[in-house]
């Protein structure tokens, strides 16, 4: 089958590192909240089921900070594209620094700290922005509300729509994400042979083919390249 690509069209793919310069930690990184704290306890239903009041802080002060986090210089500058492009943004993170810099178009795939959830199938949702979700605090459905976030072991959500987006963009960025997590990394590599492939981070151990890597922080690099494809955009008349 052959995909058509839609050249005003661009997917950005961001991890934790684009909220770096935001004050949020990120995972695997020296201070990465993963080498701190043990994911098996915070990041899995079993850890949910050991001990419900431990996971449920750990995502209130999370989701505390994040709220009180502000954009960085990346997420507006992704943001601006907008006029000129077609964005979709597929990212990995729980905050919601993208959406509060003007972007419409974000696919949480591993969920949203601004959200919380029942823990039945059903999958009730409500918005919470930065407020806490108590113990006792209930479902509609009667279950313990949990934060909306995807856990190992849980499916990623919106995985087939991001898919769709990712393989007919005309521009791919990957920004601030170390592609250790699959499957939001496989999306990397749907990206078309005929895209512009661009990935931004400090550090990258194998970066995807095709992709130029353009080393450094999210708050320069980012804003330089939009720079670029927003003058691309003019001269071709958009
Ligand atoms: P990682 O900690 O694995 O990777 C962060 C990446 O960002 C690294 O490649 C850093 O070099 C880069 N980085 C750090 N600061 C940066 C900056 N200022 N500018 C540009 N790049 C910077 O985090 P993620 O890839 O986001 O999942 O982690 C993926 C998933 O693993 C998360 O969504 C989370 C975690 O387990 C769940 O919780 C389900």
């Amino acid at each position: 089958m052959t995909t058509t690509v839609q050249p005003r069209k661009i997917v950005v793919l961001s991890g934790s590192g684009v909220s770096a310069e935001s004050g949020l930690p990120t995972f695997r990184d020296a201070n990465g909240l993963w080498n701190n704290h043990p994911w098996q306890e915070l990041a899995s239903p079993e850890g949910w089921q050991r001990h419900p009041e431990t996971v449920q802080a750990f995502y209130n002060e999370r989701r505390q900070k994040a709220w009180a986090a502000q954009p960085n210089a990346a997420h507006a500058a992704i943001a601006s594209l907008e006029p000129a492009y077609e964005v979709v943004i597929v990212t990995q993170n729980v905050d919601a620094l993208h959406e509060r810099a003007g972007s419409t178009q974000v696919l949480h795939i591993h969920g949203e700290l601004a959200y919380a959830r029942g823990t039945s199938p059903r999958r009730h949702r409500y918005r919470i922005d930065g407020a806490p979700i108590e113990m006792g605090r209930l479902c509609e459905d009667g279950t313990q509300l949990r934060p909306d976030i995807v856990w190992f072991g849980e499916s990623v959500q919106h995985f087939d729509e991001a898919l769709m987006h990712v393989t007919t963009a005309a521009r791919v960025l990957v920004v601030g994400t170390s592609l250790a997590v699959q499957p939001a990394a496989s999306l990397a590599r749907y990206a078309h042979q005929s895209a512009e492939k661009v990935l931004v981070s400090l550090e990258m151990e194998q970066v995807p083919r095709g992709f130029v890597f353009m080393r450094g922080k999210a708050t320069e690099q980012v804003p330089a390249l939009v720079a670029r494809w927003l003058a691309e955009a003019q001269r071709t008349g958009n």
